[in-house]
């Protein structure tokens, strides 16, 4: 029997035990032993829980614990988390984990932890919930050169701009809406500002490049100033705006980057919807390939750190291999990015508009202003053309 730790009793950590649970019989077998959770780490008591009597309160019963072989960090947030994480792997207890925010600014440190001490750092719920995206990148996608990788990591900001699509509504009362409905958080920012994604693609691009890209040197634009008239442009040009993370080998440097994008019709993340995330790959060999699926949620988190127990549980005394060096990459400056840009305009610029920008098709579904799709051109080319045109109202990139 294989004895499991949970730090954190909230909403993936009760998941984490009802998955191991429901899924027991099927669960023993692929992991060789029976996986017993012994300790469930809290600072709250649930009285009337069926797992009472597990929760304890002071993490060194876990850590000096002999028997325990896997912890789940379902904690979130760095502190304490990240202390609990470094003294677990240093007593040679595999650590899995859904807390995004502490594998972007440490998994390479964690990573070498693990292996110094003969156990694993494994992460594969802090991006895209349940969706197998880290284990594909990790054991699939070996014989690739990952060229680029797009994501829709965000459900709460996926949701929103999904409803503001269909419905035509501004983004003020869709998230008001979201919150109400308890899929939005009361302080949004970590969602709408394009943080959390920023983390994910961080953890993403660091496993592409086998390097540590930082998440604080990733550009990120998150989904406030989206407006319903620039849905209204979206769907003239049979497009829609999503909220996309991005990272690309441009050859001559990494880039990585979170932003609103118009995407086309024709691209396969044009139907990713509602909560639903997507991270769509493009390799050299294999060409593209799409991982989809919820990105959030109790039990679709909880059974991805579920999984990563079993390999754990596969695993003791090994690991497993994950190229992911502590030495950081160096991204290139997002301004030298090139891409094509969907601008609104008032309609007094549109002379300086066509002398800037060259021909111009017009797209007029808003009166009093006119929109406009751009040439390809790098974001330093586009700044210094809208810098003398103050008539533009707005600007959205247009990734596919
Ligand atoms: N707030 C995140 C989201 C939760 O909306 O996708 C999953 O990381």
């Amino acid at each position: 029997m294989v004895q499991v730790a949970v730090l954190g009793y909230g909403t993936v950590g009760s998941g984490v035990v009802e998955v191991l649970e429901n899924n027991k019989k099927m669960i023993t077998p692929r992991a060789g032993e029976e996986l017993n959770v012994k300790y469930i780490l809290d600072l709250r008591d649930f009285p009337g829980d069926p797992y009472e009597s597990k929760v304890v309160h002071d993490v060194n019963v876990i850590l000096e614990d002999p028997e325990i072989r896997v912890i789940c960090e379902t904690m979130g947030g760095i502190n304490p988390a990240y202390d609990f994480s470094k003294k677990a792997l240093m007593a040679g207890k595999s650590v899995c984990t859904s807390n995004k925010e502490l594998v972007a600014a440490h998994g390479p440190e964690l990573l070498r932890l693990a292996k110094e001490n003969k156990c694993n750092y494994l992460f594969g719920a802090s991006v895209g919930g349940g969706i197998p995206i880290i284990r594909p990148i990790n054991y699939s996608l070996t014989a690739e050169k990952i060229e680029s990788i797009h994501g829709i990591l965000n459900g709460t900001t996926n949701y929103i701009l999904t409803k503001m699509d269909k419905e035509g509504a501004d983004f003020e009362e869709v998230l008001k809406e979201a919150q109400e409905k308890g899929y939005a958080e009361r302080n949004p920012e970590a969602d709408v500002e394009g943080h959390d994604a920023c983390r994910k693609i961080a953890i993403l691009s660091s496993l592409m490049t086998g390097k540590y890209v930082k998440y604080e040197d990733i550009y990120t634009e998150g989904i406030t100033k989206i407006t319903s008239a620039d849905f209204k442009y979206a769907k003239a040009l049979n497009k829609s705006i999503k909220l996309l993370a991005m990272s690309k080998d441009e050859g001559d440097g990494y880039m990585a980057m979170v932003s609103p994008c118009m995407i086309s019709q024709e691209h396969p993340l044009y139907c990713v919807s509602d909560v639903f995330n997507a991270v769509f790959v493009h390799g050299n060999m294999l060409g593209d390939s799409m991982f989809y699926g919820r990105g959030a949620g109790k039990l679709a988190t909880a059974s991805a750190v579920v999984a990563d127990v079993i390999d754990s549980a596969r695993h003791l005394g090994k690991t497993v291999t994950c190229i992911w060096d502590e030495e950081v990459v160096s991204l290139k400056d997002y301004k030298d990015s090139a891409k094509k840009f969907f601008v609104r305009v008032k309609n007094e610029g549109a002379d300086k508009a066509a002398s800037l920008f060259g021909y111009i098709e017009k797209i007029e579904v808003v009166d009093g202003e006119f929109g406009f799709v751009t040439e390809v051109m790098t974001e330093r080319e586009f700044a210094s053309k809208v810098e003398q045109l103050p008539e533009m109202i707005t600007r959205i990139r247009v990734e596919f």
